[in-house]
């Protein structure tokens, strides 16, 4: 018998299967023939939360989670954030290779060239309310933007595509800064063709009357880094929905706008604003072991702890400490970290996270050091979002190019009650059923 195969005793039937194991992997297609009777629909594979089951396959990221890697096309994530630039790692996740010099010169001239928003689209930001929050702000133009391109349906042709990409990489930075600045009241800023990507979006965020703004070049390097770790993390939730919603044929602009939904979640991209504010609640170091008994008796989540794929250490979360301590050399110390040092202190010795191998994962320092550059909590979701999109730039094209995919569609276990007898309203009672 082949060493790669399954063989499955159907005890209901006495019938016994061999599928085959391809990559560690069954298809669950095959169990479908699996069934008890002429009229048996054949066994399906029941998995909430999508807790052992690969959608995809993939080229573009690789996670370890047990050891602690994460791999952008094969090149560890430390190495990228010590050597490249945001742009360039951008260029890795969609096209597959790093760029020659020429090519990332040209890679970066396009995007600098694609940053300006169509001025309805300014005006359409002016339309939200004085106070409201940068992300649902953020999602809301993303969708927009599918008025401005609508030939951006025409997902089936490459050139569009690589059109409609460099269009969103290069425009979610001046929405960003476009949804705070409208949250601060004060006018938008356009974009500046001499600065690189992040400083242009600093820029964006924070020129006042000064002829030329200039970034500190330590805040707007740890910046890239963070944007080169946020960029892709494979079937993430976020991700899932880009390549669900892009599975049907959707714009890219509306499927990125339904992943950067899906990312504000506070079990998501939102934990960051979350831990900030957890900090805040927590208020001093001499009260973290309350805080910690609190958690453990039942009372919410530690914010920035626990993952679902690394059970070690997220390597993101390293390297984050460390560009930490540069951006505090030059913003001074930040007193939230000594909680957050003890709170991981603390966490990491206790056996209720010890045993469920909860570690800090990306958003637990990510905060911190947002803060000091000087972002308020409201825009750290945001300031996920702006390089997660190449990530999902790169995950739904390939979905696209993948022969075995087709429209998303998971199947259900019904549990309702049927058939049913119709009964006209005169005749129907509410004894024994719910209120509404
Ligand atoms: N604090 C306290 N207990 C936790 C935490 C936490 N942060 N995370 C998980 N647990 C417990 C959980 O209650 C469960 O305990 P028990 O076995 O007794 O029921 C056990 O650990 C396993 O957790 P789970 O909920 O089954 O794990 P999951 O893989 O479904 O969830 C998670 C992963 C990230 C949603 C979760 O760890 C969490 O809610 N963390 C806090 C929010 C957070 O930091 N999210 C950012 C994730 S990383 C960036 C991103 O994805 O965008």
């Amino acid at each position: 018998m082949a060493q790669n195969t399954l063989t499955v005793t159907d005890n209901r039937t006495d019938r016994t299967y061999t599928l085959p194991i391809e990559d560690g992997t069954v298809r669950s297609m095959d169990f479908r023939q699996i069934r008890n009777g002429e009229d048996d629909f054949g066994l399906m594979l029941y998995d909430p939360a999508f807790m052992n089951t690969a959608s995809c396959r993939s080229d573009i990221t690789f996670i370890d989670g047990d050891r602690g890697i994460l791999e952008y096309r094969g090149y560890p994530i430390e190495v990228l954030a010590e050597h490249c630039t945001f742009l360039e790692v951008s260029y890795l996740l969609l096209f597959g290779e790093l760029p020659t010099a020429p090519q990332l010169d040209h890679w970066v001239y396009e995007i600098t060239h694609h940053t300006m928003l169509h001025e309805t689209t300014k005006d359409f930001m002016e339309g939200f309310r004085y106070d409201a929050h940068p992300m649902p702000m953020l999602v809301s133009t993303v969708a927009a933007l599918s008025t401005v391109y609508p030939t951006s349906r025409e997902v089936h042709d490459p050139a569009n595509r690589l059109l409609q990409i460099k269009r969103l990489i290069a425009k979610m930075p001046s929405m960003a800064a476009f949804s705070y600045r409208h949250s601060l009241g004060f006018p938008y800023v356009y974009p500046d063709n001499d600065l690189s990507y992040t400083e242009n979006f600093m820029n964006m965020l924070w020129k006042m009357v000064e002829p030329k703004y200039a970034a500190n070049p330590v805040l707007a390097r740890a910046l890239d880094i963070l944007f080169i770790l946020h960029a892709d993390h494979e079937q993430n939730c976020g991700t899932n929905v880009m390549r669900s919603v892009g599975s049907a044929l959707t714009d890219p602009y509306l499927a990125t706008a339904a992943a950067a939904t899906a990312l504000s979640g506070p079990l998501h991209g939102g934990a960051n604003e979350e831990v900030i504010r957890m900090l805040d609640e927590i208020g001093s170091k001499a009260e973290v072991p309350a805080y910690i008994r609190k958690i453990k008796e039942g009372g919410g989540k530690l914010m920035g702890f626990g993952h679902r794929v690394y059970k070690n250490h997220d390597p993101r979360a390293t390297i984050i400490k460390k560009t930490a301590e540069d951006v505090f050399g030059v913003t001074g110390h930040n007193p939230k970290l000594d909680i957050a040092l003890e709170l991981e202190r603390i966490a990491l010795e206790d056996e209720y996270f010890v045993k469920r191998k909860l570690y800090p994962n990306v958003d637990f320092y990510s905060g911190l050091i947002y803060q000091a550059i000087g972002f308020k909590p409201e825009m750290f979701t945001v300031l996920f979002a702006i390089p997660r999109t190449v990530g999902w730039l790169a995950q739904w094209q390939e979905m696209l190019m993948d022969s075995e995919q087709k429209i998303a569609r998971p199947r259900q276990i019904y549990t309702g009650t049927r058939p049913r007898t119709y009964l006209p309203i005169s005749e129907r009672s509410t004894e024994g059923k719910p209120q509404f």
